[in-house]
């Protein structure tokens, strides 16, 4: 368990500003959960504290077995959204008790849910989690299920941080992207004139992390320092880089569904010769950065300034590539900007929740396809 709070206790902006986001996203890495403080009447949300616990290793198993079609599917899809409620509450108790909040000072949790299938081509997408019991546990109302209702209206449904990034990261004049490195890769371009874009790139992290535990035996490669010693498979790259999703035009999204061991495995078993399993974590790890690249210059030609947030941007082979591969633009950690990179995704969702509570959009037709503004959600009140 991780816990921090800001100093002492505070005074939220006003009573109804408190709000809790938990995070669990594809790397499968645990929850992230943040309390933000959103006022009513404007100004930039604040993160207040950050809490996180990991998977517990059967149910980190359990959710990366139920993205693949398998046995008794939905009795076993059941099973582990109650246990992810465990973890869930344990997180909001930890956020309570670093704060010394009360449940009733937090006007609504967003409970992002596990995501185990996404599929908008064929009009689904599914986020597990018991959202009912969630809120009988921690008597504060919840907000799940935040995805369909924009998949239901004819978009992806992903990615929904962009109007989050916008009210956190743009700034006045300039040309801002914003990337969130987690199991997969996400961008979010904040045009100085106000439109705001956004998609998904690629991978971000899942296959690092796949290829890290299948031959160093870590659940992620600490910094990126395997795959820094490693040389990238020029042949290999192009290969991966081919693959039609990095040329789809946006909106677009991806996720297991599309990027898995085995797509990595049939591209390496047409390599004339076995590679070095370092080397691949190299060539992944350049995939990341030039997928993401690509997509950047190609939607965001005068892009002056990238802010990376998500767990990726702790590995800091992945910056390195990022950054030559896009010499002219400042690359930084969101960390600089006032929101520490792993707590962004959390806060997002967090403010998401408020976006529905107040009865506002939470999804930009521009970034996701869908028909237009949507209220996103469903609330199981407190
Ligand atoms: N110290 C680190 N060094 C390298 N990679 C890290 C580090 N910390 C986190 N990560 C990467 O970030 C991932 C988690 O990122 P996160 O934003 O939580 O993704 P998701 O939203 O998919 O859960 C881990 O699986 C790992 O790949
Ligand atoms: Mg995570």
């Amino acid at each position: 368990m991780r816990c921090s709070a800001t100093p002492d206790s505070f005074t939220p902006s006003d009573p109804a500003s408190l709000y809790i986001g938990l995070m669990s996203g594809t790397s499968l890495d645990g929850v992230d959960g943040v309390l933000l403080d959103s006022p009513l009447a404007g100004g930039t949300p604040q993160v207040r504290a950050h809490a996180a616990r990991p998977f517990p290793e059967g149910l980190r198993a359990e959710f990366l077995a139920l993205n693949t079609a398998g046995a008794d599917e939905l009795h076993r899809g059941a099973l582990a959204s109650l246990q992810l409620v465990e973890l869930y509450s344990a997180v909001v108790a930890d956020l309570l008790q670093s704060t010394g909040l009360k449940a009733s000072a937090v006007r609504a949790i967003g409970a992002h849910g596990q995501t185990v299938r996404h599929r908008p081509d064929l009009g689904y997408t599914v986020q597990l989690g018991a959202p009912a019991l969630l809120a009988e546990r921690c008597g504060i109302a919840v907000v799940a299920d935040f995805r369909s209702r924009d998949v239901a209206a004819g978009g992806q449904g992903a990615p929904l941080v962009p109007a989050f990034h916008r009210a956190v990261f743009a700034q006045p004049g300039a040309d801002v992207a914003v990337l969130n490195l987690g199991g997969f890769a996400n961008l979010s371009l904040l045009f100085a004139d106000g439109r705001t874009l956004g998609f998904d790139t690629g991978p971000g992290n899942a296959l690092l992390d796949h290829w890290a535990q299948r031959h160093i035996g870590q659940a992620f490669d600490e910094g990126g320092a395997w795959a820094a010693g490693g040389v990238v498979l020029p042949e290999l790259l192009r290969a991966l880089l081919a693959d039609p999703f990095f040329a789809r035009v946006a909106p677009k999204s991806t996720g297991r569904d599309d990027f898995h061991p085995a797509w990595l495995e049939r591209h390496l078993a047409r390599l004339p010769e076995p590679p070095a399993p370092q080397d691949v974590q190299a060539t992944l790890s350049a995939l990341t950065a030039s997928s993401v690249a690509q997509a950047l210059l190609r939607a965001m030609p005068q892009v002056a300034q990238l802010v990376i947030c998500g767990g990726g941007a702790r590995n800091a082979d992945s910056l390195r590539r990022l950054q030559a591969t896009l010499p002219g633009v400042a690359c930084q950690t969101s960390d600089a900007l006032g929101i520490p990179a792993d707590q962004v995704e959390a806060a997002a969702f967090a403010w998401l929740a408020r976006q529905t509570l107040l009865g506002l959009p939470g999804n930009l037709p521009a970034v996701t396809g869908a028909a237009g503004p949507r209220i996103l959600g469903a609330i199981y009140p407190a």
